[in-house]
């Protein structure tokens, strides 16, 4: 069955990588997911933002996390996984998520005063944990459209804030702003420029005051340049997309950041390989034959992750 994130950060902290979570809207970044981190041998968050979940459908999102252990069983490696709300934007669904077989939630209050976020964490602290439920909650305030939550700039996180807030909320995990963003388009650079680097100072100040949380990073992806090629190859237009970079994220892994979200980066691939595959095969019409090598491509991808970057390979 599904599992809460507990036992994987408290491995991840030990053993110095993050778990990986990745979003998914629809069955074939499902079963991509879960094979990568079956072939990699990861632990795995999965995740559902309000609007994938509202996307799924409550009908098939049970059953969907469902096949997902089952697959891994299928692939002859159970791994654990973690059913995850992402950006949960209300106490009233996050709660609503718990009834319905998530084993983690985030409650994101990041954009309301810090007595108030404090007040809506708690509240699904309690309610959540009384079912086994594990809760991230976000201090800081991401760059760019998040679900449900928009803001134009990032604030980052106040370090001198996080262990008041841990102990009045008494949450498993804690989303920090240190310079990364969701989406695409995560820095305006200059051709040739290099995006600026994350700020660990802020990471290090944190992890002195609360040693041995576990920190988790949003708008991680790293918009690989051969997938943004491929799409501009192709028809499509993502014209300065940027990301992070995986030395950082690296970096990052190793340090007490538990948990790295990445949904652009799938997303990309996906859209890469589908829009290759319409204009070499123009007659193709088989969703089996645009959907099939875009999995693949993603199934690489997660491989790639888990591997070189996140270090979450061969912990299972
Ligand atoms: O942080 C947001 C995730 O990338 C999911 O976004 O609301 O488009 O599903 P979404
Ligand atoms: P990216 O847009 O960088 O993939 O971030 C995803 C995320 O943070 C989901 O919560
Ligand atoms: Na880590
Ligand atoms: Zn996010």
């Amino acid at each position: 069955g599904l599992v809460n994130t507990r036992a994987m950060f408290a491995q991840a902290m030990e053993e110095q990588f993050a778990v990986p979570a990745y979003n998914f809207n629809n069955m074939e970044q499902l079963q991509a997911i879960v094979t990568g981190c079956v072939q990699s041998a990861s632990p795995l968050i999965l995740q559902v933002s309000g609007s994938a979940r509202k996307y799924i459908g409550t009908a098939f999102l049970p059953h969907m996390a469902r096949a997902a252990v089952d697959l891994a069983e299928e692939l002859g490696r159970p791994i654990p996984i973690a059913l995850h709300l992402d950006h949960g934007g209300s106490a009233e669904l996050a709660k609503e998520c718990v009834d319905s077989g998530f084993s983690s939630v985030m409650i994101d209050a990041s954009h309301e005063s810090f007595q108030e976020n404090i007040r809506i964490t708690r509240e699904v602290v309690a309610y959540a944990h009384d079912h086994g439920v594990s809760v991230e909650s976000e201090l800081g305030v991401l760059a760019g459209i998040e679900d449900e939550v928009s803001a134009e700039h990032s604030s980052y996180t106040r370090p001198q804030e996080v262990e008041e807030f841990l102990n009045a909320t008494g949450v498993d995990s804690l989303a920090i702003s240190i310079g990364t963003s969701h989406g695409a388009y995560k820095f305006r650079l200059k051709p040739g420029e290099q995006p600026p680097p994350l700020r660990f100072d802020i990471l290090d100040e944190i992890e002195r005051r609360v040693p041995g949380f576990p920190i988790v990073l949003h708008g991680a992806s790293s918009v690989l340049p051969e997938y943004v090629a491929l799409v501009n190859r192709y028809g499509g237009k993502m014209e300065n997309a940027a990301g992070i970079p995986e030395e950082q994220l690296r970096r990052a892994a190793a340090s007490a950041v538990c948990k790295i979200n990445i949904d652009s980066d799938g997303r990309l691939a996906m859209t890469a390989i589908i829009r290759k595959v319409f204009a070499e095969k123009p007659g193709e019409f088989d969703p089996r034959k645009y959907l099939g090598p875009a999995r693949d491509a993603l199934i690489e991808l997660i491989v790639h992750k888990n591997t070189e970057v996140l270090g979450s390979a061969g912990r299972v």
